[in-house]
């Protein structure tokens, strides 16, 4: 494993450093748009320079029987897309350029006018194509380009971050139907969303219809999926949010069997049901987006949520696994992996009254991000930092959550009473009892 670790830290440094020869290709390192030349021109001198010579042992016809195989030249597609280059641009490396100014410098001669060098004005013509011709600059990326007029589904619509999000989606314009259990919070957030687009002087919103029905009841999501087939010929955007937390440690879980079946039944059957009910019409219409929320808990693996997140990690990877497969269907499957968020969810626990959370907006500002551009994941730079840590220093990381957990409290009503130590005697309780049981 050791062994894996380092040639993974090493490989792109080995990568940035080879010298170029014959070619050089820049690398997207940032937005270059709302910034001057000035800007352009560092982006073009903070180049990745990739040795096109690596390749040249590959004779030329195997490179292009190679590239014109569809399912390679889809890869190919997928990987410009991701790092931001046209996709043409492939042609263009080793491309023999000559740029002839004999006829100029000729016709020059004498006035006291050179011909610059190319590196001295190539970042003005960089700076002229991205702001003016760059087809990216083309594409609606706002939320109502992408949503406007469009059928989005939210589950748990009528609280916390679902609400948040349904007004962001009513705001841009998507025929947005919440569904939760109480009929009363699903009216009372229909109003609150439509109060908000009058307000604001919302022309252009869109609609707002709740549902009401209890999606642990797996036939009520065939009913719900059911129903938006009928009304809408199926949805455009399903946002899998309705979930159900449980804060408890495994050895206080042993006799409850229940409460992993309940957080499956809800967080991983539920939206499972739902998908694979509207799957069908999203496939026959070739477009579809699937947004799992999930949690940064798949990033910490946090103590005492054993229940929870291996209902969320079964979402998330059905989501990863079923947005390979419908690639080509043009369905996208993202699961935004959210962190603590101060919603009705997380209110009953103390523990958490005093950490820094998320507002149900800023959350709704995740789920928007996971719209706009349909990628594989959302997630949270710490999630991303926690991920890292747990991949190079497993041990470490397993350490560290561990003590955190000695040091916090229990929820577990029937381990209240117990006499809680202080947070500092807890920590050094746990260590010794690390040391005394140490693992050879
Ligand atoms: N809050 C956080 O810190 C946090 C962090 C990471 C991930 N998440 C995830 O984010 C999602 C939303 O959580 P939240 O914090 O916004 O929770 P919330 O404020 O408690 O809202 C939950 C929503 O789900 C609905 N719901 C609950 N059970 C349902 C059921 N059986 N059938 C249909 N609807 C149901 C609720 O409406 P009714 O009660 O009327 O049914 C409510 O609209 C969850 O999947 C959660 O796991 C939350």
């Amino acid at each position: 494993m050791r062994v894996f670790r380092v040639i993974a830290i090493a490989l792109p440094c080995f990568l940035a450093w080879i010298p170029a020869q014959g070619a050089s290709c820049d690398l997207k390192a940032g937005d270059a748009n709302s910034a001057g030349p000035g800007c352009a021109r560092a982006w073009f001198d903070a180049n990745l320079r990739i040795n096109a010579a690596l390749l040249g042992f590959i004779p030329n016809s195997v490179k292009k029987g190679l590239l014109s195989l569809t399912p390679v030249r889809r890869i190919r597609n997928a990987v410009f897309k991701d790092l931001g280059l046209p996709e043409d641009m492939l042609q263009f490396v080793n491309y023999p350029t000559r740029f002839d100014c004999r006829d100029a410098t000729a016709a020059l001669k004498g006035a006291g006018i050179v011909c610059p060098r190319l590196e001295d004005y190539a970042f003005r013509l960089w700076d002229y194509w991205e702001r003016n011709l760059d087809p990216d600059l083309f594409i609606d990326r706002t939320l109502k380009g992408q949503v406007a007029g469009k059928v989005v589904l939210i589950t748990g619509g009528s609280s916390g971050i679902g609400l948040a999000a349904a007004h962001k989606m009513a705001a841009a314009g998507a025929i947005t139907v919440i569904v939760g259990r109480e009929q009363d919070k699903l009216d009372a957030a229909k109003k609150e969303i439509e109060d908000a687009l009058k307000s604001t002087g919302n022309s252009n919103g869109g609609t707002v219809v709740a549902a009401s029905a209890d999606l642990a009841d797996l036939d009520s999501c065939d009913r719900v999926a059911g129903e938006m087939i009928d009304s809408y010929g199926g949805v455009d955007v399903l946002v899998n949010n309705a979930g159900r937390s449980i804060r408890r440690s495994v050895h206080l879980s042993v006799d409850r069997m229940h409460d992993f079946e309940r957080t499956m039944t809800l967080n991983y059957f539920a939206p499972l049901r739902l998908t694979l009910g509207l799957l069908p019409h999203m496939r026959a219409r070739g477009f579809g987006h699937i947004v799992n929320i999930t949690t940064m808990g798949l990033q910490t693996d946090t103590p005492r949520f054993a229940a929870y997140l291996g209902s969320k990690a079964a979402l998330d990877e059905f989501g990863t696994v079923a947005g390979r497969e419908l690639l080509g269907d043009g369905i996208a499957v993202t699961s935004v992996r959210m962190p603590l968020v101060r919603t009705p969810m997380i209110s009953p626990t103390k523990a958490y009254r005093a950490l820094p959370a998320a507002s149900p907006q800023d959350a709704a500002e995740l789920v928007m991000r996971a719209l706009l551009r349909r990628p594989v994941r959302v997630s949270r730079p710490e999630g991303f930092a926690a991920e890292v840590l747990s991949t190079i220093a497993p041990n470490t990381a397993r350490l560290v959550a561990h003590l955190v957990y000695a040091v916090m409290p229990e929820s577990a009503p029937e381990a209240r009473p117990a006499p809680r130590r202080p947070p500092l005697a807890a920590g050094v309780g746990a260590i010794t009892r690390l040391l005394w049981r140490r693992q050879p």
